[in-house]
């Protein structure tokens, strides 16, 4: 291939957003230089090729235009989605989206595979879990009147951290750690590590 077709197709892929199909790079090649012979053609046609191939295992994506309307391939939106919590959002940073409106749905169920699945422990999201234990806490918060009220400020991974509304001393917190550490060792699949928060507490010596 001559060394200006080369120059020529190096600067056309360099940082390119692959939005433009090959077909179209090599229209634009032939319009470019009408004097190109046949096998110019196809040997650019194969660069270009290469090119994209590479391109798309570096990133591991996928590439096709998923916005026709703007050209925005399913690549550029997926190079997005962390940015944008929104439909909104994810057309506003890549433009996909905003002429006809056919590709939303699927820029929507890019959107929802993105979103960050909610943490498990045995088989069930932390936030069952958190009201579960809270619903617990209720019911010591009703039997037990000589400890501050309890409530549930975090879940994670059977570790539970319990906001205690009111001051104890050193003694006390320690009755209440072992207290409660022993009243959640039932009713759940295994024992909770507790934690109390005493944030908002002001302690009494
Ligand atoms: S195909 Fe995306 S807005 Fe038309």
């Amino acid at each position: 291939m001559q060394a200006t077709y080369q120059r020529w197709i190096e600067g056309q892929l360099a940082g390119r957003d692959l939005v433009m199909e090959r077909s179209e790079i090599v229209s634009l090649f032939v319009k470019t230089f009408p004097e190109a012979t046949l096998l110019d053609i196809k040997l650019i046609d194969d660069e270009i090729r290469t090119n994209l191939y590479q391109t798309h295992k570096r990133f591991e994506i996928d590439d096709f235009i998923l916005c026709k309307c703007k050209k925005v391939t399913q690549s550029t939106v997926k190079i997005h989605l962390p940015n944008a919590k929104t439909l909104e959002e994810l057309k506003a940073c890549t433009q996909a989206g905003t002429g006809c409106g056919k590709c939303v749905p699927d820029l929507e169920s890019l959107l929802a595979s993105h979103k960050p699945k909610p943490l498990r422990w045995h088989g069930e999201a932390h936030s069952v879990w958190g009201e579960r234990v809270q619903t617990s806490l209720d019911l010591w918060n009703k039997r037990i009147d000589k400890y501050p009220p309890l409530k549930v400020k975090r879940f994670d991974q059977g570790q539970v951290v319990v906001e205690v509304d009111g001051g104890l001393n050193s003694d006390q917190e320690w009755d209440l750690s072992t207290d409660l550490s022993a009243y959640l060792a039932e009713g759940f699949p295994e024992p909770l590590v507790v934690f109390l928060d005493f944030a908002h507490s002001s302690a009494k010596s």
